[in-house]
């Protein structure tokens, strides 16, 4: 028997779309996006055929981390409307055929938190992890309040922990409460009564942010998986048709912890994001010291190996079995975007022809859809800059509308804006992409369009990879076989079956199929029917 009800039926088929509010569309002008951006533009997301969005935080936040500094989470930051307007947005999405997710902060709030300011001044408030020690553990920061020691922090110094308890707790050590202390279990109902005000208010689940870091000291993350468990059960019951995609990157480990789905990230897992990155990472863009630095496998010298990532997303299904789904990004707003150099927009149709015919739930990071490049040199603002080769607001530029001076962003001046446009004059944008029928937004477009009239090309039917070298070579279901080719020379591979032969082309560029075999020139792709 599975320990939860199955997912609900609509995530199987699901094409996920992250929007960075602030960054999307600014409806009034101030030069940040907003709720109302976003509600005017449903009818891009509608046409592209996406139909689950992801908004990161868009709750009161003094935005030293983008939002992911929450101080209220039950209001929504002014900068991008009323809970009203969000109310709004949600419905109007919703008569696009659009739902919405939003991001749960579940690990930390913004010290300007009203829980944090109490517990700062109050030694017997255990909602966060508190140390009354002199000198104070490591890792730990000083109290800005009256209570003396400190606290521990979750990411950044600014965003303290929620305490939900230690797997391994020591009276010695007495900020190490256990799971089921106090504090925990006030910080577990507290997660319940933030999801249910929004899943109420008619939000269809949420991305929980750094879902894996919830219990500290916690080998194989069993209390933390017990914890979600727990809230999976209640979610399960109060509202059955919502979902919860973890940020974890470890889909064998979330997953049957109750998580309906789990990304692909750039870490997590074994080998910390070594399958995603193994894909997309070019190095140019975020990009970490200890990245292997080996060409990925969309990588025009044809050097890279896609056999990793086939292995890990084997054994991840394998792992999570029927219920579960892994979703994979092009990109996100802590990762660099498809068009990073040296790929450029050319390269992307082969990279969006395999994401989207792969057994996944795809997700697209805003502007992907037109191959809008990770910007290079920004300054950093709130908080984008991690280490000097790993700055996120690459990622994070406002959307490119159209081919006027503010993008059809904004009409705030450029210096209001966000973070500044790519000041690339030879800029994507979706309007003169939308009368480009040859365009990679067509492209896209006609992609998910031939997945969701396809099952085969599904979430759900099987995968046989029968070539892992240049050309990639796999079939989808009984009748659907892919070929791409990320490399900028011709590249051929044998035929899987001599009855491909007589294969019919569904979609693609460049690629020959017949009796000797199958031919793919630079960064072509097919999907063939047989
Ligand atoms: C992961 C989020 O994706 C990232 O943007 C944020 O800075 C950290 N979690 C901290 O919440
Ligand atoms: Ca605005």
């Amino acid at each position: 028997m599975l320990p939860f009800r199955p997912a609900p039926s609509w995530l199987a088929d699901a094409v996920l779309y992250q929007i960075y509010p602030q960054s999307f569309a600014d409806a009034n002008g101030d030069g940040i996006g907003d709720f109302a951006g976003i509600a005017a533009h449903l009818d891009h997301l509608a046409w592209l055929g996406v139909d689950t969005v992801w908004i990161n935080p868009c709750f009161a936040s003094p935005m030293r981390d983008a939002g992911y500094d929450v101080s209220d989470y039950l209001t929504v930051a002014p900068r991008y409307g009323t809970d009203d307007d969000l109310a709004t947005l949600v419905e109007r999405a919703r008569r696009h055929g659009i739902r919405v997710l939003l991001d749960l902060v579940a690990g930390h709030t913004a010290v300007e938190h009203p829980w944090f300011r109490a517990a700062a001044d109050d030694p017997s408030d255990h909602r966060y992890v508190w140390a009354d020690a002199d000198p104070l553990p490591s890792g730990f920061v000083a109290s800005p309040g009256t209570r003396p020691g400190g606290y521990l922090p979750n990411y950044f110094d600014f965003q303290p922990a929620l305490n939900f308890g230690h797997a391994r707790p020591d009276p010695a050590e007495p900020w190490r409460q256990p799971v089921d202390a106090e504090g925990p279990r006030a910080n577990r109902r507290a997660l319940r009564a933030i999801m249910d005000h929004w899943l109420t208010r008619g939000v269809s689940g949420f991305r929980v942010d750094m879902a894996s870091s919830l219990v500290k000291d916690d080998p194989g993350k069993k209390e933390t998986a017990r914890l979600w468990t727990e809230l999976r059960g209640w979610l399960d019951e109060a509202h059955p048709d919502a979902v919860l995609l973890s940020e974890w990157g470890d889909p064998a480990v979330s997953v049957p912890a109750g998580f309906h789905g789990d990304f692909f990230l750039q870490f997590g897992g074994a080998t910390d994001g070594g399958p995603l990155r193994s894909l997309w990472n070019t190095g140019t863009g975020t990009d970490r010291d200890e990245w292997d630095p080996a060409p990925c496998y969309f990588d025009a010298t044809g050097k890279g190996s896609f056999a990793g990532f086939a292995a890990a997303y084997a054994e991840a299904t394998e792992a999570i079995g029927e219920p579960g789904h892994i979703a994979l990004p092009t990109s996100n707003h802590d990762f660099s975007r498809l068009a990073c150099a040296p790929r450029d927009a050319a390269q992307l149709p082969a990279a969006y022809a395999f994401q989207l015919t792969w057994p996944t739930l795809p997700a697209i990071h805003y502007g992907d859809e037109i191959g809008m490049r990770y910007v290079p040199g920004l300054p950093d603002v709130e908080g984008s800059v991690l280490t000097p080769r790993y700055n996120r607001a690459g990622s994070r530029t406002p959307m490119q509308w159209d081919d006027g001076p503010g993008a059809g962003f904004s009409t705030a001046p450029p210096e209001r804006f966000y973070l500044p446009l790519d000041p690339d004059p030879a800029r994507p944008s979706v309007a003169v992409q939308r009368r480009d029928p040859g365009s990679l937004l067509h492209t896209v477009r006609a992609l998910i369009r031939l997945r969701r009239a396809t099952p085969d090309l599904g979430s759900r039917s099987a995968v046989r990879v029968h070539n892992d070298g240049y050309p990639l070579v796999y079939s989808r279901g009984e009748h659907h076989l892919v070929v791409v080719n990320p490399s900028d020379r011709t590249a051929t591979a044998p035929l899987p079956d001599p009855a491909h032969a007589r294969a019919t082309r569904l979609i693609g560029e460049g690629v020959t199929v017949g009796p000797d075999g199958i031919s793919v020139g630079p960064f072509g792709y097919a999907v063939l029917r047989h």
